[in-house]
């Protein structure tokens, strides 16, 4: 049993594409606020649960100057972001993006960038963000408008630069040093923080685990987490096997568990380095591979901006209920990305915003998995897949709060063609037992979509409605029957 951390339920706001400029900000747009915020955009992603976002990159932090994004607006230089090859105009930076996570009620984790840059500008932007008063850079963000410092608690050591992709690519030697004299330096400033030091950017890494060791071996004392991100995608119409794309990610984490206890082991020390899942999510990224980059330079460009069908919705349940279970270790959280980019939140500029499908899985478990989450012992039938060998085709966590005495079961059915009995057992509580709710995601059409024009095609649906029948119960169990793929 570990308590569910409200970090679990992290996105991810990157300078990339359309999700800062016609995604979170949009001067101009009919629901613009006074700050040029998107008011559609700020109401889905208060509803959307999000705790934590990650800001300013990705890819994107590693060729990025902080000091660009501050000041006056007019001063501000137009940049190349080498990293989608696009224009930055360095209209957002810092201070407006604090002001809009403030409006979304979600705490801030920032990336340094240590790809092009080093110890001296990380305790710098350090410095602008949470030093109170009286020194060069404080006072400039007060005389930018900020009076109090921002107090950001969370910091990422630099983005995937195991990846030869990374603008400063290193070695896991040469980023284990930089990372670990940063991390030292941003301790003697401000001895609490918590600080992240990248992992590999997958487990298809040449370097997957040896990375992390080497990196560890250096910063152990001075970091508390090391990052993880992974992508799925179904590959050649594959369906069975990505729907089983959370077995790689418990693989994934209990692998970089043991690589970091390891490490811990050799080092003879007590203390534990636990998981920043800081990017996550379904991505068609043999897609993105396989297309050219674009050859003009554009200020925000639409770039990966994925549509996500019923099936990619089941997918994304299944990765949270495997973060969850792993709530020991996995403290932070990051759904990559908030806005257009494999985003939950779509917009069109001047237009309207909507849910995509993966929108509701993320909401309903942000909202319900309170409390404790519970050892959850699964029997399930199994099958076969070419990705990830045997895999149940149920796999469910559950969640109690003990304040309230609610119980919350987060299930998904794998099974692409039937649907399948679901028993939950609940012997273990001596309470009285009553179904509150249950919420159902699925569809006739495992491919279906949702647009601007049909926004709520896919959502959850109170099971009841749903032609698979409703929730019962005897005694201490409850039965329902899952759809397939839901
Ligand atoms: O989220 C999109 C990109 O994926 C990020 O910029 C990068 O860190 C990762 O490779």
């Amino acid at each position: 049993m570990a308590p569910v951390n409200r970090r679990t339920f992290g996105s991810f706001v990157e300078h990339m594409g359309r999700c800062v400029y016609t995604g979170i900000y949009e001067p101009g747009h009919p629901s613009a606020d006074e700050d040029g915020f998107r008011t559609d955009v700020l109401a889905l992603a208060r509803e959307l649960g999000v705790t934590m976002i990650r800001y300013p990159g990705g890819n994107f932090v590693s060729g990025y100057r902080w000091e660009d994004g501050v000041g006056p607006r007019e001063q501000r230089p137009r940049r190349r972001d080498l990293a989608w090859r696009s224009i930055e105009t360095n209209e957002v930076g810092i201070d407006e993006f604090a002001k809009w996570a403030e409006k979304a009620g979600t705490e801030i984790m920032y990336a340094v960038n240590l790809g092009t840059r080093g110890v001296q500008e990380a305790l710098d932007v350090h410095e602008y963000l949470n030093h109170p008063e009286g020194t060069a850079l404080s006072e400039r963000r007060r005389a930018n408008g900020a009076e109090k410092p921002y107090g950001i608690k969370l910091w990422c050591l630099g983005n995937e630069l195991d990846g030869p992709w990374q603008t400063g690519h290193k070695t896991a030697e040469e980023y284990g040093l930089l990372a670990a004299s940063t991390a030292r330096a941003l301790k003697s400033a401000e001895p609490d923080l918590e600080l992240v030091a990248c992992g590999s950017s997958s487990s298809s890494m040449p370097t997957f685990g040896a990375w992390e060791s080497t990196v560890l071996e250096h910063a152990y004392d001075v970091v508390e987490y090391v990052s993880c991100h992974a992508y799925y995608e179904e590959h050649d119409g594959d369906l069975g096997s990505f729907l089983a794309s959370a077995v790689d990610m418990d693989h994934f984490v209990t692998s970089i568990v043991a690589t970091a206890d390891a490490v811990g082991a050799r080092l003879k020390s007590t203390k534990k380095i636990n998981l920043s899942f800081d990017e996550w999510n379904v991505w068609y990224l043999s897609r993105f591979q396989n297309a050219p980059l674009p050859s003009e330079w554009e200020v925000a460009p639409r770039v990966i901006e994925d549509r996500y069908n019923v099936a990619d919705a089941v997918v994304v349940g299944n990765l949270l209920i495997s973060l969850l279970r792993h709530s020991d270790r996995v403290t932070a959280a990051c759904q990559a990305q908030l806005v257009n980019v494999i985003a939950p939140i779509m917009t069109e500029p001047g237009g309207p915003a909507w849910r995509q499908t993966i929108f509701h899985p993320f909401a309903r478990t942000a909202a319900l998995a309170k409390g404790d989450v519970l050892e959850t012992r699964i029997d399930s039938p199994t099958y076969q897949t070419a990705r990830y060998g045997e895999a149940a085709l149920v796999d469910a966590v559950a969640t109690h709060d003990a304040t309230t005495g609610d119980v919350t079961v987060f299930v998904v059915n794998r099974d692409v063609t039937d649907p399948v009995e679901f028993t939950v057992d609940l012997s273990a509580f001596d309470q009285p037992l009553v179904v509150a709710d249950s919420w159902t995601l699925t569809d006739d059409d495992v491919r279906a979509t949702n647009t601007s024009d049909t926004p709520d095609r896919v959502t959850l649906r109170p099971t009841s409605d749903i032609s698979t029948g409703a929730v019962t119960t005897e005694g201490r169990t409850v039965t329902l029957t899952l759809p397939r793929v839901s």
